[in-house]
């Protein structure tokens, strides 16, 4: 399990030169329920969204409460941040790697030092795509492809299958990105008159979605019917520049989007947005569970979904008062 010093000596420098680029943070409560300490060490995407930082905050909070020491790495949007990361994780002998990847390419080599070094890795949020399913233990997290699909089968429901559709997609070559745009079009592909019209990256962020919106509002002026976002944020950074060319967001123009943060629910009561799918960020409960059990030997199921809902005017206020993100 362990490798030889040279080996390791080597690795610590690595880490030594990647962690100084990133925040890692251990926290200080230190006791493990079982009587050993649990250390663990998170890659994570970045701050871009209100969804990340739920899931950043749901991660520590759930580490503090169960006395698990979490390094904490923030990869600031670059996949070549969070490998660095996970490099500097194996040389720290940390007991599980969880990432949630930016990407879902490009891991195979880091998945496999640190299976190479024993130490078992969690993947978070979004998937990967590697070759050999023995690089990973388990998935946890939204099932992007059904998320997409019941958007795309509400709106067939509200239009009649009708509409032309501009797509503001999260960050390209993402899984949610990915997935929430090809299970959209299979479905919407069923009925000839509705179609996406444009797609533009907005990175899930609120000024990458509003830009977008901005650009599609130049192109198209209010030749389209339907703003189909890949999250919350750039759905509100849309709804903005929607205000601003002088429509009404929800009424001139159909708005559906993904993940179910407070201020977008607060939107479809207000009826700005008319349809959010639920991705529900709060991981740490269900991350630290499946670390508990592989540090003690036992079995995690490989795939983990989180129970997703939609909200629409006829919900969305019923569930504010007890919204936690
Ligand atoms: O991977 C989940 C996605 O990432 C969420 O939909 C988005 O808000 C976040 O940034």
């Amino acid at each position: 399990m362990k490798s030889n010093s040279l080996y390791s000596l080597l690795r610590l420098g690595v880490a030594l030169l990647a962690v100084s680029t990133f925040t890692v943070a251990a926290q200080d409560n230190t006791t493990a329920a079982a009587g050993k300490t649990i250390t663990v060490g998170l890659a994570q995407t970045g701050a871009e969204s209100a969804w990340r930082t739920a899931n950043t905050d749901s991660m520590k909070s759930e580490a503090e409460k169960r006395g698990i020491v979490l390094k904490f790495a923030d990869g600031q949007g670059k996949q070549e941040n969070q490998i660095r990361a996970v490099r500097a994780f194996i040389a720290q002998d940390v007991d599980v790697i969880v990432i949630d990847p930016i990407v879902d390419t490009g891991w195979e080599p880091v998945l496999r030092e640190a299976k190479e070094a024993g130490i078992p890795v969690i993947i978070s949020d979004r998937t990967v795509q590697v070759s050999d399913p023995t690089l990973y233990k388990c998935f946890i997290g939204s099932d992007f492809k059904k998320e997409g699909r019941m958007v795309a089968d509400w709106l067939i429901k509200k239009t009649g299958g009708k509409g032309r559709i501009l797509e503001i997609q999260g960050t390209t070559g993402s899984a949610p990105a990915n997935d929430r745009h090809d299970a959209f079009i299979a479905e919407i592909s069923k009925y000839p008159e509705m179609k996406i019209i444009d797609s533009q990256s907005g990175d899930f962020r609120r000024e990458g979605g509003k830009e977008v919106m901005e650009a599609f509002l130049k192109k198209y002026g209010h030749d389209f019917d339907i703003v189909y976002s890949h999250n919350d944020d750039m759905a509100l950074g849309a709804i903005q520049a929607i205000q601003e060319a002088g429509l009404k967001p929800g009424q001139d123009v159909i708005i559906v989007s993904i993940d179910g943060i407070k201020e977008a629910l607060q939107a479809v009561a207000a009826g700005q947005i008319n349809c959010v799918v639920e991705c529900n960020p709060l991981s740490g409960p269900k991350v630290y569970d499946a670390v508990a059990k592989i540090v003690a030997g036992q079995p995690v199921p490989r795939v983990a979904y989180n129970k997703d809902e939609l909200f629409d005017i006829t919900n969305a206020a019923a569930a504010l008062p007890t919204r936690q993100y």
